[in-house]
């Protein structure tokens, strides 16, 4: 399980529309760039361990070779079966040249409802 951003690539070894499988901690993990943000998705398919570093993008939706299940690189949700639990994501960074990861834990949505009752709290 990674807990802290750690280093898995550099920035240059992934180019735009492109996929990078890197590890990190023995967990493998597939990055994306898609309009200049870089994603990261867990590698191993859902379904039944395809390599999704071996699929193909487009947009958003990143396609296992082996069965067609396509899921979405921001948020893991399946976009297409026969896979029908979503893959894990990782929060990522850009610091300098280097790519850093983090495992994303089940906080994305109470931090969106964090952001929800922000912005209600700012329009009062
Ligand atoms: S292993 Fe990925 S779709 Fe079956």
């Amino acid at each position: 399980m990674i807990e802290e951003y750690q280093k898995v690539a550099d920035k240059k070894e992934l180019q735009e529309g492109g996929l990078l499988k890197v590890e990190a901690d023995g967990e493998a993990i597939v990055l994306s760039m898609i309009n200049g943000r870089i994603y990261a998705i867990d590698a191993v398919c859902s379904h039944e361990g395809g390599p999704l570093e071996d699929g193909t993008l487009d947009g958003y939706e990143i396609e296992c070779p082996w069965h067609g299940s396509k899921f979405d690189v921001r948020t893991g949700e399946v976009t297409n079966p026969p896979a029908d639990t979503p893959q894990s994501i990782y929060e990522v960074k850009v610091e300098g040249n280097n790519i850093l990861v983090k495992k994303q834990g089940k906080r994305k949505a109470s931090s969106q409802i964090e952001r929800q009752e922000m912005n209600s709290y700012v329009n009062q």
